[in-house]
């Protein structure tokens, strides 16, 4: 651990991801953003370059971002577990357990004004229930985190627009409501580049 409490400097909790991976991916951006973004795992790119959404998952996010009036150097952006895990595929719940901890002490060090769920895995991990993403995106819920109230909102994963381009306008609106909550100006560039998919 570092000289904050939620940077991961080594962990063991997870034999199976620490066999996977190549190192500990820790959140990227300001410790005191006002919008953080939380995703399911590192995946190969993320793994390699020891930063999380900088695949092609992360190029969605960033054009969206822009798109909503934020960008990137603004916003905290998290994963529920820190270890790539084997094949890319979803942690498993115990995973999801033992890299709680660290998440939690992330969201309430940065203490965003609203916590976006990128995808079913961290939106079921946070709100604690079964989530219907395409259905609940743009839903804003309050939830406990780690004990303090939280204000969550629901939005499909970047990597779901690129197979699904109606899910391109939920994710861009989702991440509109989200610059909304945070009270960041709109506008930005304007520019989306989502279509291009
Ligand atoms: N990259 C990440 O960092 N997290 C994801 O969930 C997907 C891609």
């Amino acid at each position: 651990m570092s000289s904050d409490n939620f940077t991961v400097s080594d962990c063991e909790r997870c034999p199976v991801l620490c066999e996977s991976r190549s190192r500990i991916v820790n959140g990227s951006g300001p410790a005191d953003a006002d919008v953080q973004f939380v995703g399911e795992a590192p995946g190969a790119t993320e793994d390699e370059r020891g930063e999380p959404f900088v695949g092609r998952s992360g190029d969605v996010l960033d054009d969206a971002l822009l798109a909503a009036g934020m960008d990137r150097e603004t916003v905290r952006v998290s994963n529920c577990v820190r270890c790539r895990p084997p094949d890319n595929r979803d942690p498993t719940r115990e995973e999801l357990a033992n890299c709680r901890e660290y998440l939690e002490r992330e969201i309430a060090a940065v203490d965003a004004e609203v916590v976006v769920t990128l995808g079913k895995v961290p939106s079921e991990h946070l709100l604690g229930r079964d989530v219907a993403v395409t259905k609940e995106a743009g839903d804003v819920v309050d939830v406990r985190i780690g004990g303090e109230p939280r204000r969550v909102l629901v939005c499909v994963h970047p990597a779901a627009t690129l197979y699904d381009r109606s899910q391109a306008d939920t994710f861009e609106e989702a991440l509109e409501r989200a610059a909304d909550l945070a009270g960041v100006e709109s506008g930005g560039s304007g520019q989306s580049r989502l279509g291009e998919f």
